[in-house]
């Protein structure tokens, strides 16, 4: 059974930690979109990993982990991931495998980012990778692909055509001194000389999985409302983290796709800039995150933190097509007297039950709350999903009704042991 995984939120559900889970039982693990931007967690024992480029099943033996098409590449950052892992004994030699047709970010796409950043008046508060300006030349056909770095003569006819575009472009708009073609063609070529044992053409690779009956996991990075068509825009990232990403992104049929699990957690965060209906006010905000930990895994950003708002989940739902859903991080909440939930936006008199396109709207709406009770009770040692708190079922119930999907994962510690399948 071929599985596809989406953050239902603004990114940073927890998806590392379920992916990891369910690599178990694959043969395959797919990045389909995204970049360096990501940072998935997984914990394992007392140790913890971040990826930001590696599929988050790395980490079990034996499986193909696959970085698709559609995921843009930074290869130092590859590379710092790949001799991070060698350092904890974990070798990607036999089963990394990477599309020939990655976009590579260049040092002027992180560049462009940051300086486009810095002039905006509304800022989008990007992580700074170089994503959005990687995906939008790969949009505009002046991208340079994996394929492309491999071979250095048309490696250098991309690059030069950039390098002089590029030079013009900084220096007249961002004062900028622009950048040394023979600095990044030789710096560049000595990465695909390292990348290069990894690439290969993972789409048809996928589509021989497929025929073989090979049991693939697609990891989706980010979250439904960073998605680049239906995302709070422009607060948003550069690329489809919808189901749809996956056929794409992959180069497979959707009809591959048996099951879509997505990923929420018990509330809410978001990193950057952009709307957020249900944050908390400043004091309360501190607490969750003191004791969610939310602080980005690539950036280190303080995560702004909010309450369960499920029409944004519910909308994510229906867009991705989500069938199962894992609630994560519920032992945050465990101590708490009430917990609410947005159950509706409201702006000037009138209820808005499904996501508002308008960005006035958004920007302005209130939610509508409905009110929970606690169960303060410890919930990280339960294993049994009849075993949690009355009041946390009553939640978990509540949230499924508002989100009319079934909840078969709840995740009550970063550890793989602290989750309960249903
Ligand atoms: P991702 O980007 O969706 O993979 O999520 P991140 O790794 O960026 O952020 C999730 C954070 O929450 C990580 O630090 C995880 O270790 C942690 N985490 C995941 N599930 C749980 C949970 O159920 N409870 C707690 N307390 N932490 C969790
Ligand atoms: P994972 O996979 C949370 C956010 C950034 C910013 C916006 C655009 O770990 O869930 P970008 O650098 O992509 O152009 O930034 O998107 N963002 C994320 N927020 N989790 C992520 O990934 C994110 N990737 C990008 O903070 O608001
Ligand atoms: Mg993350």
């Amino acid at each position: 059974m071929n599985t596809a995984l989406i953050g239902l939120q603004w990114g940073d559900e927890g998806k590392g930690k379920i992916v990891d889970i369910l690599s178990e039982n694959c043969d395959y693990i797919v990045r389909y979109q995204g970049g360096n931007n990501a940072g998935h967690t997984v914990v394992v024992g007392d140790k913890e990993f971040i990826f930001h480029l590696i599929p988050s099943g790395i980490l079990h033996k034996n499986k193909v982990c696959v970085i698709g098409n559609g995921v843009v590449i930074e290869p130092e950052s590859l590379l710092e991931e790949i001799d991070y892992l060698a350092k904890s004994g974990i070798s990607v030699n036999k089963n990394l495998k990477i599309s020939a047709l990655c976009h590579v970010i260049m040092p002027y796409h992180r560049i462009l980012d940051k300086l486009r950043e810095s002039k905006r008046s509304n800022k989008i508060g990007t992580t700074g990778r170089g994503i959005g300006p990687c995906y939008a030349d790969k949009i505009s056909r002046c991208g340079i692909r994996v394929v492309d770095l491999l071979n250095p003569r048309i490696f250098k006819e991309k690059l030069k055509d950039n390098i002089a575009e590029k030079n013009e472009i900084f220096q007249k708009v961002y004062n900028h001194p622009g950048f040394s073609f023979d600095e990044i063609y030789s710096k560049y070529l000595a990465y695909a000389k390292k990348i290069s044992v990894f690439v290969a053409d993972t789409a048809t690779l996928l589509q021989q999985a497929l025929k073989k009956n090979k049991c693939i996991l697609f990891e989706g990075a980010q979250g439904t409302f960073l998605d680049i068509d239906f995302g709070t825009y422009p607060y948003v990232t550069s690329s489809n983290v919808t189901v749809g990403g996956v056929c794409n992104g992959a180069g497979i049929t959707p009809k591959a796709i048996d099951m879509i699990i997505g990923v929420v957690k018990a509330y809410t965060t978001r990193v950057g800039e952009g709307p957020f209906p249900t944050e908390f006010d400043k004091g309360f905000c501190d607490f969750i995150r003191k004791k969610g930990k939310e602080f980005g895994a690539t950036t280190g950003r303080p995560r702004r933190c909010g309450w369960f708002d499920a029409v944004l989940a519910r909308h994510a739902i229906n867009l991705s097509g989500v069938e199962e859903v894992a609630v994560t991080k519920l032992d945050v909440l465990d101590n708490l007297k009430e917990i609410f939930v947005c159950t509706a936006y409201k702006y000037k008199g009138k209820i808005f039950k499904y996501f508002p396109y308008d960005f006035e709207v958004l920007r302005n709406a209130k939610p509508v709350y409905r009110k929970f009770s606690g169960w303060n009770k410890t919930t990280s040692k339960i294993k049994k999903f009849g075993a949690l708190p009355k009041n946390a079922l009553n939640y978990l119930s509540a949230l499924e009704g508002l989100i009319s999907s079934r909840i078969k994962i709840v995740s009550v510690g970063s550890k793989r042991e602290e989750t309960i399948f249903r």
